[in-house]
């Protein structure tokens, strides 16, 4: 079975199974599944149960796709994302991408934990990434284009959607929600960086360092789906402090911070004019 063939199994299935328009799918990083509480479930799947989709194997990942409403919206919610690091390849990890455009979802709404670079931006920011900088060693667009999905040079001028940030940050200052902007260095993993890569990621031009959202969102590129992302800031890279990594921190930080991104997403899929 080819890539297309499998996604289209992957669609039937959940076509098959009552899944009907979607207008905003969502992505929820590390620590970040508590968004799917707010959504009233018609819904969901395990990853295990729907044909050609990976299951996700980090601990704290669940591995659920909820299909709901939320703010009025129908959203499709993927709790538990395919990194790169944990041995999926580049299609594997940005499926849910292209399973969400194929059953029509509109958007794309991303969230990830990840190291602040930026001084500015401390343990528990929300930063909105403006763009990013795609440090993997591969694109999940290498090979054979599907023509079906989109064109093979799809340019990078834009990949998060102007209006959709612009909306975000709206959202932020009515509910009076702290929000950054910045750019994001994508890497590959698993072992953090050393003090001089995160000098060097400092230099050329990140405010922030993760481990995923740059596949999915070239994916997202490819098939031209508008969409915008949120990064939790969840430990601080300074090069001159570096403490040594601390999952557990992270993991506590997310928590924390999720009732914040809870509220910033949801406002902003009410507000959403789909
Ligand atoms: N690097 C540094 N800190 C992080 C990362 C990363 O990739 N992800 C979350 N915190």
């Amino acid at each position: 079975m080819d890539i297309q063939e499998e996604l289209q199994t992957s669609v039937g299935y959940l076509r098959e199974r009552g899944v009907g328009e979607v207008d905003i799918a969502i992505v929820l990083g590390t620590g970040l599944g508590g968004l799917v509480s707010e959504i009233e479930e018609l819904m969901s799947f395990n990853y295990s149960q729907i044909p050609n989709i990976p299951v996700a194997t980090v601990e704290f990942h669940f591995g659920k796709l909820i299909y709901g409403k939320l703010g009025g919206k129908r959203v499709l919610a993927w709790q538990g994302r395919f990194h790169y690091y944990e041995g999926y390849t580049m299609e594997q990890v940005v499926k849910p991408v292209r399973i969400s455009k194929l059953l029509g979802a509109k958007a794309l709404l991303i969230s990830n934990a990840a190291g602040s670079l930026n001084p500015d931006m401390k343990k528990g920011a929300l930063m909105c990434i403006e763009d990013h900088i795609n440090l993997f060693p591969e694109s999940p667009l290498r090979g054979r284009n599907m023509d079906d999905l989109g064109g093979r040079f799809p340019d990078m001028c834009e990949p998060y959607d102007v209006e959709l940030g612009s909306a975000l940050f709206r959202v932020a200052r009515e509910l009076d929600v702290s929000l950054y902007t910045g750019v994001y260095a994508g890497v590959p993993g698993p072992q953090l960086e050393t003090r001089a890569e995160y000098r060097y990621l400092r230099t050329i031009g990140a405010d922030a360092v993760g481990m995923s959202t740059v596949p999915e969102v070239i994916a997202a590129a490819h098939i031209n789906m508008p969409c915008a992302a949120v990064s939790v800031i969840t430990d601080e890279c300074n090069p001159e402090h570096l403490a040594p990594f601390d999952i557990d921190e992270v993991l506590a930080i997310a928590k924390k911070s999720e009732p914040s991104l809870t509220r910033l997403f949801k406002g902003f899929i009410d507000r959403l004019p789909i």
